[in-house]
């Protein structure tokens, strides 16, 4: 049987780190190219001894980053200057700071996918997943405690008796030949046999299948079908139950919104101002939804404390100060007309704010202006 086999190494076994690295540093001197060194744990100084090249495993990276650099930044460019030309914000079509993000994910995004794939079927050979040391003696003991190191028969310099001569003299606790495997040498790829290429079809017709039985089919049988088939009216949509043809209807005529209450006074501030009573009684909630109301609505240009003091830089005229005697001495219903009508150039708030909230921002207003000007009670 012996005669049959091919020879794939011939091996040694050293018991400590500094034997193995003399022993790598020696044959490297030598010049034999096809050798390996195991070890249980990575040793420093190896690749030196063994005089490795750098890896070329960082071109990869490097070609595959660049192309991705270069493909996001063209597929950007034709998209947005070339097919489908927007202007965004007043920004040139051709806008290289934005595109800046995504060139860079690209970038890592391709060198890494490379680099995977080349590391698994360039460097590692996949799909074969088979190798002479595989279940041997030598790779048992070089995984748990000792350093070995082997050299290929197809190296050029190979020679059996030089080798076990060299190997003594670097003091090699073993010595060992390691043959070819006759079967892995006659060995197929598992993964390109019809029976698995079969499995693999088979498992991708069943998976898209379903999904795309699932997605367009199923989905559209009863009872899948009832979340999306509801007797409903959306938006925009046709009616063929008014005549009009109209799916949203006007509201009733004489219909009230709720916390929309009619205003009486369009027009007549004054008159507001007589017969309007604040209804909402001023308490630490009121007071709250006031402040939050006004912070957000009013503070903008009346200023966070109604001093007039606009955050909108001379955009919009400043609003003159609620600290004023005249709006002090204004009922609570005379500023209720301005926030509903508005007044000259300050627009109306009813769409923004219900009657409720209006009066609570009124009730704001004062414990401001009380605030600015406390009475003497107050401070007691
Ligand atoms: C877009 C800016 C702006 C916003 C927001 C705004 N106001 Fe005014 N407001 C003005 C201006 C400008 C005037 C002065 C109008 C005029 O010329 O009579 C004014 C006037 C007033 C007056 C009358 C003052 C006076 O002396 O005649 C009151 C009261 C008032 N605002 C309250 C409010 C309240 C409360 C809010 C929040 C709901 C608010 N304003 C939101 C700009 C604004």
């Amino acid at each position: 049987m012996m005669s049959e086999k091919i020879l794939y190494s011939l091996n040694a076994i050293f018991d400590t780190p500094d034997e193995i690295s003399h022993a790598a540093e020696k044959i490297a001197e030598k010049g034999y190219k096809k050798f390996d060194v195991h070890t249980p744990y990575p040793v420093h100084g190896m690749d030196d001894a063994m005089r490795l090249a750098p890896s070329k495993l960082g071109y990869v990276a490097l070609i595959f980053g660049l192309s991705g650099t270069l493909g996001a930044l063209l597929s950007l460019w034709w998209v947005s200057a070339i097919d489908y030309p927007i202007v965004i914000g007043g920004k040139p079509l051709f806008s290289f700071p934005a595109y800046i993000p995504v060139m860079f994910e690209v970038t890592v995004l391709s060198a890494s996918i490379a680099t995977v794939l080349a590391m698994l079927f360039v460097f590692f050979k996949f799909p074969n997943n088979s190798h002479p040391l595989h279940g041997t003696g030598y790779m048992k003991k070089v995984s748990s405690d000792k350093y070995g190191i082997s050299i290929q028969a197809d190296d050029p310099k190979f020679n059996e008796e030089e080798i076990r001569k060299l190997f003594e003299s670097l003091h090699a606790s073993e010595i060992d030949l390691i043959f070819w495997d006759n079967e892995e040498l006659n060995h197929k790829n598992k993964i390109l046999e019809p029976k698995f290429l079969l499995f693999l079809l088979a498992a991708a017709v069943i998976t898209s299948g379903t999904a795309y039985f699932s997605l367009n089919k199923l989905m559209f049988m009863v009872p899948f079908n009832w979340m999306m088939e509801q007797q409903k009216q959306n938006a925009q949509q046709k009616s063929l139950i008014f005549d009009d043809g109209f799916g949203m209807r006007q509201p009733v005529a004489g219909t009230v919104a709720r916390g929309y209450m009619p205003y009486e006074f369009k027009g007549q501030p004054d008159l507001a101002g007589e017969k309007l009573v604040n209804p909402v009684p001023i308490s630490k909630e009121s007071l709250k939804i006031g402040q939050q109301k006004y912070d957000t609505f009013c503070s903008p240009c009346h200023g966070y404390h109604a001093e007039g003091d606009s955050r909108l830089r001379g955009q919009y005229p400043n609003p003159p100060t609620l600290h004023s005697d005249k709006v002090r001495k204004w009922s609570d219903g005379r500023i209720f007309a301005v926030l509903t009508d508005g007044q000259n150039i300050m627009p109306s708030y009813s769409t923004q704010l219900t009657v409720d909230e209006k009066w609570a921002v009124i009730n704001y207003v004062r414990a401001l202006q009380r605030a600015l000007n406390a009475k003497e009670s107050d401070l007691q």
